[in-house]
């Protein structure tokens, strides 16, 4: 029976854990607020210590708005500085990655040291002792800057808590994999979706949606294993789903994954997710590792990066192999992406100008595979960081910000 406008519009007679309120996706006020109280107050990924291998190698990046350049000094060590020159501000480093002994920005040649931040020199420096303007007071602002597992995450809130307390133990299904041989970054694209930051990592909480997916249709959805898997839920908003066996030679043209090229602690064929709050994505399948984090750019507009980790030092017929497997699924023509990609577009279209009021998060299922429990642990984290209940953002007394 299809339902009135009121019948449409009214609250869904479901408990306050288990549905959002779609202006959250797409409300000005709540985007702002989101890069204050949680985009600005989390541990953010921002890359993969191969990416920057050698001392004075340097890559941008981009948290809740800050413009950062993370680098490894000259003791070898990764720190991140925010890319703002401190005379009048310009971007220091102009270029996306690069090598470089001293900074020097271009605008009136303030100089740089990229292992301690601080200024090395200004031009005519004393026309600044008339008022006592130090150099030593003018280095760059830096910013939290840890590593697990050899991925380097950043936190703008000097006061937060260590990154290996934040991530606890959910990464427990990824350590082997990714921290006992020498990994490395073997691919890297980034999109620009037409979709709030929220609905791509949901794309990564629902596994029911990979009935959309022809590939997984063919591989996956098939075998009981796929539906038994337990999700597992940690603080701080992370989670984690069990391993399974994808049987890749159920799909014309594919085969099975090559076992030699299987990285520590998985089998090639198996397939797992870790979601860490707020915004990463690890998804293995047997051979790769993907990793997703997000530049959120406007309450509809994302810009999402894609990594994929491989093997250091393989022959390059190995890589080439473990490429072909990420991109056959993952690239951006492969099997899954445009599908994820279209999926969320289709979602934004329809509920950022407000035509749908409401998003499920309902399904139970003992926090098997296929129950929203993950969605449901994330967006409590999301409403006790915005001091929000995600099903009644705009309620002066929010439940869950109380609790
Ligand atoms: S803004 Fe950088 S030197 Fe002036
Ligand atoms: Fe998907």
């Amino acid at each position: 029976m299809s339902r009135t406008e009121a019948e449409f519009t009214r609250p869904p007679q479901l408990p306050a854990t288990h549905f959002v309120d779609n202006h959250v996706y797409y409300d000005e006020g709540v985007f702002a607020e989101e890069k204050e109280k949680i985009l600005s107050k989390t541990w953010r990924f921002v890359l993969h210590e191969s990416e920057i291998p050698e001392v004075y190698d340097y890559r941008t990046a981009s948290v809740a708005d800050t413009p950062l350049v993370v680098a490894r000094g000259k003791d070898g060590k990764i720190r991140s500085f925010v890319n703002s020159c401190s005379h009048r501000g310009a971007a220091v480093l102009r270029r996306p990655a690069g090598n470089l002994r001293a900074w020097r920005c271009m605008y009136h040649l303030w100089t740089y040291d990229p292992t301690t931040g601080e200024c090395t020199s200004r031009p005519r420096p004393e026309a600044f002792d008339a008022v006592g303007l130090r150099q030593e007071a003018c280095g760059l602002r830096e910013v939290r800057t840890e590593l697990i597992y050899g991925l380097v995450f950043v936190n703008l809130d000097e006061n937060c808590m260590p990154l290996e307390e934040y991530i606890g133990d959910s990464l427990f299904l990824q350590r082997e994999m990714i921290d006992t041989v020498e990994m490395e970054v073997i691919d890297f694209f980034e999109l620009n979706l037409k979709c709030n930051w929220k609905n791509w990592m949901e794309t990564n909480m629902d596994l029911y949606h990979e009935f959309m997916h022809v590939a997984n249709r063919k591989t996956s959805l098939q075998i009981p294993e796929y539906y038994t898997r337990n999700w597992h839920t940690f603080p701080n908003g992370h989670f984690t789903v069990d391993r399974y066996s994808v049987e890749y030679n159920k799909y014309p043209g594919w085969e099975d994954r090559e076992d030699s090229l299987a990285l520590p602690g998985m089998k090639e064929d198996e397939f797992q997710i870790t979601d860490v709050f707020p915004d990463i994505t690890f998804l293995t399948r047997g051979t790769v590792v993907r990793i997703d984090n997000q530049i959120p750019l406007s309450p509809t507009e994302t810009l999402v990066q894609y990594r994929a980790l491989g093997i250091k030092g393989e022959s390059e017929e190995d890589r080439m192999r473990r490429i072909r497997d990420y991109h056959s699924i993952w690239g951006l023509f492969g099997r899954n992406l445009p599908e994820d990609c279209l999926g969320v577009k289709l979602q934004g279209d329809a509920i950022y100008g407000g035509q749908v009021p409401y998003t499920y998060w309902c399904r139970e299922e003992n926090n098997l595979s296929q129950d929203d429990i993950a969605a449901r642990t994330w967006w409590k984290e999301w409403s006790r960081l915005m001091g929000r209940d995600q099903s009644q953002p705009f309620e002066p007394e929010s439940t869950v910000a109380a609790e």
